[in-house]
């Protein structure tokens, strides 16, 4: 999975939730590959903690705040005087079955931070990766953004809906040169699966560094709206979507990549 030609060098990111588990190994990834990198996490000790280990810009802050994710991007920017890459990392799981009893401050939150972060992280990137001349933008969804997990529906909502934003700005923003790709994980093993790692007893977990390696290989050769799975032991690649059938008897679909006929 490692990327040894990636060359940062002379590119600026930003990393939100890059203060833990797979946000941190992707910010000491680029920062290995020559990059510049703000970290931009809630945690403002570990952001600042790893903010200096590599030499980049720590940026403190809730990341599901519309202005905060904006300044965070424009302090990024202002900073290191241009922003090639974004990766919208930061992201929290359910905690509630999502099917009766609605914890609704907790639902709001969820879909604040998986969802919102990644819409207000992506529309506030854009202007500054146009100016840069173009670049990437790499959301973190999950293998719970392609099927579904029952055993949090919450959380499967949200990836999915990042799934789903990422391959419709994919061809658009690709006009551009700005590329957007989202990386899928299986489970990781970081602080967000901590709680429940005894139920994953005997089956493989990827490490941080694992997906970080996939997300190198997104920046290096992802195509506009790829959402690439991550799997134990498996080299990460593009998701195959099927298309959906078209009208029966219709000719060729105007867009034959989310038709079938
Ligand atoms: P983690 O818990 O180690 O890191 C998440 C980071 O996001 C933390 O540093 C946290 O402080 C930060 N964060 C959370 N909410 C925030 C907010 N509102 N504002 C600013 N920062 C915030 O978790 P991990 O596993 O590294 O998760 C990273 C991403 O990977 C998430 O989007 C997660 O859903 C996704 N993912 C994780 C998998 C796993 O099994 N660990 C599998 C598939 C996807």
């Amino acid at each position: 999975m490692d990327v040894p030609g990636l060359d940062l060098r002379g590119k600026a990111a930003l990393v939100t939730g890059g203060a833990s588990g797979i946000g941190a190994a992707a910010v000491r990834r680029l920062a290995a590959a020559g990059a510049v990198v703000a970290v931009a996490d809630r945690d403002e000790a570990a952001a600042r903690a790893l903010a200096a280990e590599v030499g980049g810009l720590a940026l403190p802050g809730d990341v599901s705040d519309s202005d905060t994710m904006t300044m965070a991007v424009d302090v990024a920017e202002d900073a290191f005087g241009r922003l090639n890459i974004v990766l919208l990392n930061a992201g929290i799981s359910g905690g509630q079955s999502g099917l009766e009893d609605l914890d609704l401050a907790a639902y709001r939150q969820i879909v604040g931070v998986n969802v919102d972060h990644v819409v207000f992280g992506l529309t506030a990137a854009v202007p500054a990766l146009r100016r840069a001349g173009g670049g990437n933008i790499v959301a973190t969804a999950s293998l719970a953004g392609l099927v579904g997990m029952p055993g949090d529906a919450l959380y499967t909502l949200t990836k999915h809906a990042v799934v789903g934003y990422v391959r419709s700005a994919g061809p658009t923003l690709a006009a551009e040169g700005i590329i957007v790709n989202a990386v899928c994980p299986g489970f990781a093993d970081t602080p967000l699966i901590a709680g429940v790692k005894a139920q994953f007893a005997g089956f493989p977990l990827l490490t941080a560094d694992d997906v970080a390696g996939a997300i190198a290989s997104i920046l290096e050769r992802g195509q506009p709206g790829e959402c690439w799975y991550v799997q134990p032991g498996r080299e990460p690649g593009p998701y195959g979507f099927r298309g959906v059938p078209g009208p029966k008897g219709s000719p060729a679909p105007p867009d034959v990549a989310w038709q079938e006929h």
